[in-house]
């Protein structure tokens, strides 16, 4: 008899926003504002790209029509109903000023007062939490990734809890962002970085001792360095891991080869998250769905996946005490 995944109550800590919009969300908003966007889609709808860069170019592209806060509410909305379907209790998600106002904070403001209106709607209706980890964009450079960070410092709260990098990991060195970092974590903010997902060892190093950071975005790339991940393991260093993405992207050429299993049993705290649904044809539940048919994961996995996530997550005490008892009573 196959499981109900979709059942199982999930925290997810690693969903860019906008990389969550379905494709039928971007095409209707590309019509409404009279833009060709249909380089961007396949035959069949879906998103079209080739590799990772190309990847990156079709995301921005998408985001180039989502330009007011009432598109950002919406996108919020459908989003949410779509995690709250598989089962998503509590998500984190990388909001990006970049693409809400370029970077001003009055604008960014007015951007991040729509996403919480929709996210109070989600929660009263829906049954998800959502939170906010702000974001800059790696190849977008240091310079701009201060403006981001003053953004975060600003609306740092309740709602705001983190701050990240994400981007293209070939880009430049995560070193070239400490001060971006060092301001938010002055903030109070929880730190996560993308690193290890595209470059090795030495990125996941960087980041644990330029940026600080308490997450990583992936970080899979640490099992070919097994005194990092022993170093991970006696750190309590927690992995966003996101396999549906790793095998769309090529990074693994299948589920069955990719490290979540190895780095778990190493004693590695793993997470896993979606991070951009729609362009890798995945959902929580068919990540989960996944792990069981490669690993044989069961309950006990997945109950330690919720722990692990609620004890990472980056929202106050509060919070984490409520979705403790909604896991307790699950
Ligand atoms: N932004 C959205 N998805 C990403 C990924 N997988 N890696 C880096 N940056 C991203
Ligand atoms: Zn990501």
């Amino acid at each position: 008899m196959s499981r109900d995944f979709a059942a199982i109550p999930k925290l997810e800590l690693h969903l860019h926003l906008e990389g969550a919009a379905p494709p039928a969300f971007i095409r209707a908003q590309a019509k409404r504002k009279g833009v060709d966007l249909s380089g961007i889609f396949d035959e069949t709808g879906a998103y079209k790209y080739d590799g990772f860069v190309d990847f990156l170019r079709v995301y921005e592209a998408a985001c180039t029509v989502l330009t007011t806060p009432q598109d950002f509410h919406d996108l919020t909305l459908a989003v949410l109903e779509q995690s709250a379907s598989h089962g998503v209790i509590y998500s984190e998600a990388f909001l990006s000023p970049d693409f809400c106002g370029g970077g001003d904070l009055g604008a960014w403001r007015d951007y991040m007062a729509a996403i919480q209106t929709a996210a109070a709607t989600a929660e009263a209706q829906m049954g998800v939490t959502l939170r906010g980890c702000i974001t800059c964009i790696r190849h977008f450079g240091p310079e701009k990734a201060r403006v981001i960070a003053r953004c975060a410092q600003e609306t740092a709260g309740d709602f705001i809890t983190g701050f990240g990098i994400a981007g293209d990991e070939n880009a430049g060195e995560l070193a070239d962002f400490t001060y971006s970092f060092d301001a938010a974590r002055e903030a109070g903010l929880g730190l996560t970085a993308h690193a290890g997902e595209w470059r090795g060892p030495s990125e996941l190093r960087a980041a644990l001792k330029h940026l600080r950071v308490s997450r990583i975005g992936h970080g899979v790339r640490a099992i070919d360095d097994p005194l990092l991940v022993d170093h991970l393991a006696e750190t309590g260093t927690v992995l966003e891991v996101c396999p549906g993405s790793n095998v769309a992207l090529g990074v693994y050429p299948s589920l069955r080869a990719h490290p979540i299993e190895q780095l778990r049993a190493a004693g590695v705290a793993v997470t896993v998250s979606t991070d951009d649904p729609p362009f890798f044809h995945t959902d929580m539940s068919a990540e989960y769905a996944g792990l069981s048919h490669a690993f044989g994961w069961e309950q006990e996995h997945f109950t330690a996946l919720a722990q692990t996530a609620l004890s990472a997550a980056f929202c106050d005490a509060a919070t984490k005490h409520r979705l403790s008892d909604r896991l307790e009573t699950a």
